[in-house]
């Protein structure tokens, strides 16, 4: 019996010894354990966007603070962090996961069960009015939600509903997912359109784009496409677009026209970075057309008048030097400077009283922050310029800036002032 103990006693420690040196000592020792570097995507001083190898930042402040809130409250339970270089993951979510990426994570934050979606590629898929409302009610946005509410991360000041400071602290940690790679979604092919076409109307496919549109688009832009869903209320930014009006921003017609099929197509795959309007590559193509059709039907304006004809735009040249100099030349010279300020903060003098169509405040775009309404490519801003945005002060130059080179010129330079520091 005495030596039964022993027996269990000795195997006892043993194990306990193995367990430390297989999970322990041995991964700390791993080679991989100290890799901090990943591969990141910046944007050059020319206004390009490249691929460099930079260390992982550890985390701190806020992010720090909302790692801990994710840690208490249990995301990890249904949401992981790990993308997989198998069954097209890297479509779905963004670039595979590299070993540096996880070198300040203790504990990790791996996770092993996806009852929501993988979450290590959050940061900028949507802007940060979306995760107000989504934290608060995910089920007013995504009415097949199980995502619980979390009451507790928000406060009421002025009759609204705010994330308070362990709130905000969550938005910034998820916000910063992914961030170590730099601006990946900047060449992210799956949210994307280049080619497009007319979508066909049926009576089949305008019913099943309502129901698109009740299930995903009708918390925000309202049941009859007034911009008035109960999501509106939880916004600090831009608030959703009232289609009963047909004023779109973001086309490829001249200014005051309507938009193309396509360009609808376009804002409803690739979303409104920035904003609570959200990227739909994940839906299938049939549903962002369908929805398209429908979102027609709110005014009679895509029946009275067709849509002028689009303009061209040509593939971007390479940027250099003297195309930066000549577009800061311009940026001064078209007063482009008046609302967006001389280095693109979007401070310009007029700045602060700028009001949009729908009689809401609006701001120049700040061009700092790499974060682009219309898509970050030279092509977008060039097409931008030259149709302006409708409904906005953001004016249309096509009669005006008629040099293809000045163009591309202002392009690189709006592009160069979200450039990376070194
Ligand atoms: C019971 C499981 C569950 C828990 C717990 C949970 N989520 Fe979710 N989450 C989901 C599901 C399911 C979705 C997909 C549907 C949706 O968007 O609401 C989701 C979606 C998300 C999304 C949007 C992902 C995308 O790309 O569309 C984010 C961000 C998110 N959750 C963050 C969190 C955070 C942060 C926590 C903790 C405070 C958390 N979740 C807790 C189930 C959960
Ligand atoms: C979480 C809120 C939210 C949801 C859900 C949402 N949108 Fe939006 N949407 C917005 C906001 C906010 C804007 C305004 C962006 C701006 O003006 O900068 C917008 C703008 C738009 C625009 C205008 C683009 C332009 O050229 O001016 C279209 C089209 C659009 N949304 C379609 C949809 C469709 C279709 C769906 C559903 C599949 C949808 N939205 C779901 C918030 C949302
Ligand atoms: C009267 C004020 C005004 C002037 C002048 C002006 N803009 Fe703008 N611009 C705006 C506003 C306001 C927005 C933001 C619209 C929005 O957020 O919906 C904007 C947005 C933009 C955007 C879109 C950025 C994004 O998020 O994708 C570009 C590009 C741009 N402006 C370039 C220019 C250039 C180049 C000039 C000069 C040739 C110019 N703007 C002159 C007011 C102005």
């Amino acid at each position: 019996m005495k030596k039964a103990k022993f027996v269990a006693l000795l195997a006892g420690f043993s194990f306990i010894s193995l367990a430390i040196v297989v999970q322990a000592i041995i991964p700390s020792r791993l080679k991989e354990t100290s890799i901090k570097y990943v591969e990141k995507t910046i944007r050059t001083p020319l206004g390009e966007l490249s691929q460099i190898k930079a260390d992982a930042r550890p985390y701190e402040g806020q992010i720090e603070k909302g790692r801990k809130i994710y840690l208490r409250e249990g995301c990890w339970y249904c949401h992981s962090m790990y993308i997989r270089p198998v069954a097209g993951e890297e479509r779905r979510w963004g670039p595979v996961s590299q070993v540096g990426e996880y070198v300040w994570d203790t504990p990790h934050l791996f996770g092993t069960r996806r009852i929501g979606p993988d979450l290590i590629r959050e940061g900028g898929k949507y802007g940060n009015d979306w995760h107000r409302v989504h934290f608060a009610n995910a089920r007013i946005i995504v009415p097949d939600s199980i995502m619980p509410k979390f009451p507790w991360l928000f406060e009421t000041q002025n009759g609204m509903e705010v994330p308070n400071a362990e709130g905000e602290a969550l938005i910034a940690f998820v916000q910063n997912l992914g961030m170590n790679r730099g601006k990946w979604r900047d060449e992210f092919t799956s949210q994307m359109v280049t080619g497009g076409s007319a979508a066909i109307t049926t009576p089949a496919s305008l019913s099943h784009g309502n129901e698109v549109y009740e299930k995903r688009c009708q918390g925000c832009h309202g049941e009859k496409g007034d911009g008035k869903g109960p999501a509106a209320a939880f916004f600090a930014k831009v608030l959703p677009r009232d289609f009963t009006t047909a004023t779109f921003k973001f086309r490829t017609t001249p200014s005051g026209s309507l938009p193309l099929d396509t360009d609808l197509y376009r804002s409803i795959t690739m979303g409104v970075p920035g904003t609570a309007m959200p990227p739909w590559f994940e839906l299938p193509e049939v549903d962002r057309w369908d929805v398209v059709q429908y979102l027609k039907t709110f005014g009679s304006y895509f029946t009275e008048s067709t849509p002028e004809p689009p303009f061209f735009v040509p593939s971007a040249p390479k940027s250099s030097e003297e195309l930066l100099a000549r577009g800061k030349e311009l940026h001064g010279l078209y007063q482009c400077d008046a609302c967006h300020g001389k280095d693109g903060k979007g401070d310009g003098p007029s700045a602060a009283t700028l009001t949009d169509d729908w009689g809401d405040p609006i701001r120049p775009a700040d061009f700092t922050t790499g974060v682009f309404k219309v898509g970050p490519q030279p092509e977008d801003i060039y097409r931008t310029v030259m149709t302006g945005l409708n409904g906005t002060p953001m004016p249309s130059y096509d009669s005006i800036l008629s040099s293809e080179d000045d163009r591309w010129a202002l392009a690189y330079f709006i592009l160069s002032r979200s450039a990376d520091q070194p």
